[in-house]
């Protein structure tokens, strides 16, 4: 009998190497590849005290083949760019930062883990001036690394139903800040989202704030139902995942019908009871809910299992990243 191969938690192991480059005097360094070890900061750097950071967090695949495929890592490079502007920190040149990112896949190729597991790709930037009187001052100096970190399942227990609870008491974010992946929004999130875990047993919280859908903590939120597929248009206030930005052309491709508009915690409850309902992001790409938990009292989506058409997307986005099925959209880079 074969051993089970050991799977770690999501993110709880690092590979081999990182590749970082600084940012001094207007310019960025050149970058390097250096074994993964502590970093040096100044304990008055500014990302310690104004939290001048954010990141990026995409996956590569390996085929069967042997050879390794990042997905979209040109529209993650974009976002964070976005993210730089947003928080008036330096932005990383996008062709320095892909040749960063391939060439941690290339020196860690042999930490890709078989599909179904993936290497996941972690770039951050951070603001390193040393000055504890910068709160309306931006950093003029700053690191940029990039991690990776073997994957498998993000929730554990693989395509179990999600428990969901539906808040429409907090934001999860600042309304401008929501579409900035930063350390900020996540810490923001951290206290409502354990106590939900506490209180309700829920996996994740969905943040409605004034009673309209938002988003999870670490996911976009969509509904579907035969033909048709809703989900919040693009505004300030969340994160512009490209896992959604995927599923919604692929459904395109099959005649679904996709609604991208604000709806109320109402409309959702409604579709849920015959329709279904999904969390899509790189971790978890499309995760079933199957119970929404809103004001006390639980709402059953569908039969309250992971419902047939959030499989079949879920499928074909696993396909097209894994290489069987064709990347039509010209999402694959091969390393
Ligand atoms: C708050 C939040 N929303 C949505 C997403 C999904 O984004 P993506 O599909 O780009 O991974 C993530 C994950 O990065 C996230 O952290």
């Amino acid at each position: 009998m074969t051993a089970q191969p050991l799977r770690p938690p999501f993110g709880s192991v690092l590979a081999s190497h990182m590749a970082v480059a600084s940012y001094q005097g207007g310019q960025w360094s050149a970058s390097e590849i250096l074994p993964v070890a502590p970093i040096e900061l100044s304990p008055a750097a500014h990302v310690l005290h104004y939290a001048s950071t954010f990141f990026e967090g995409f996956k590569a695949f390996r085929r069967t083949d042997g050879s390794v495929h990042v997905f979209r890592m040109d529209r993650h490079i974009a976002r964070m760019r976005q993210s730089a502007r947003l928080l008036v920190l330096p932005e990383p040149d996008p062709v320095q930062l892909a040749d960063m990112v391939r060439a941690v896949i290339d020196r860690c190729r042999d930490a890709v883990p078989e599909a179904p597991g993936a290497l996941y790709l972690r770039p951050l930037l951070i603001g390193t001036t040393a000055n504890i009187g910068a709160a309306a001052t931006p950093a003029l100096e700053a690191s940029l690394l990039v991690l990776a970190s073997p994957v498998w399942d993000y929730f554990a227990g693989g395509m179990k139903p999600l428990r969901i609870l539906v808040d429409d008491q907090h934001t999860r974010s600042a309304a401008q800040m929501g579409m900035v992946k930063t350390g900020g929004n996540y810490a923001a999130a951290m206290g409502p989202t354990l106590a939900a875990r506490a209180q309700y047993q829920v996996d994740q919280v969905l943040f409605c704030p004034a009673g309209e859908v938002q988003e999870t903590g670490a996911a976009n939120f969509l509904l579907l139902r035969e033909g048709h597929l809703m989900t919040r248009s693009l505004d300030s206030t969340f994160l512009h995942g490209v896992s959604r930005d995927s599923l919604i052309p692929l459904a395109r491709d099959q005649g679904v019908d996709v609604s991208e508009r604000v709806f109320t915690v109402e409309e959702m409850l409604a579709w849920a009871k015959t329709g279904e309902a999904a969390l899509s992001g790189t971790a978890a790409v499309l995760a079933g809910v199957g119970t929404l938990i809103h004001r006390g009292t639980e709402h059953r989506v569908g039969n309250g299992e992971v419902g047939p058409l959030t499989r079949a997307l879920r499928a074909q986005l696993v396909a097209i990243q894994q290489g069987d099925a064709p990347d039509r959209h010209g999402w694959l880079e091969r390393i």
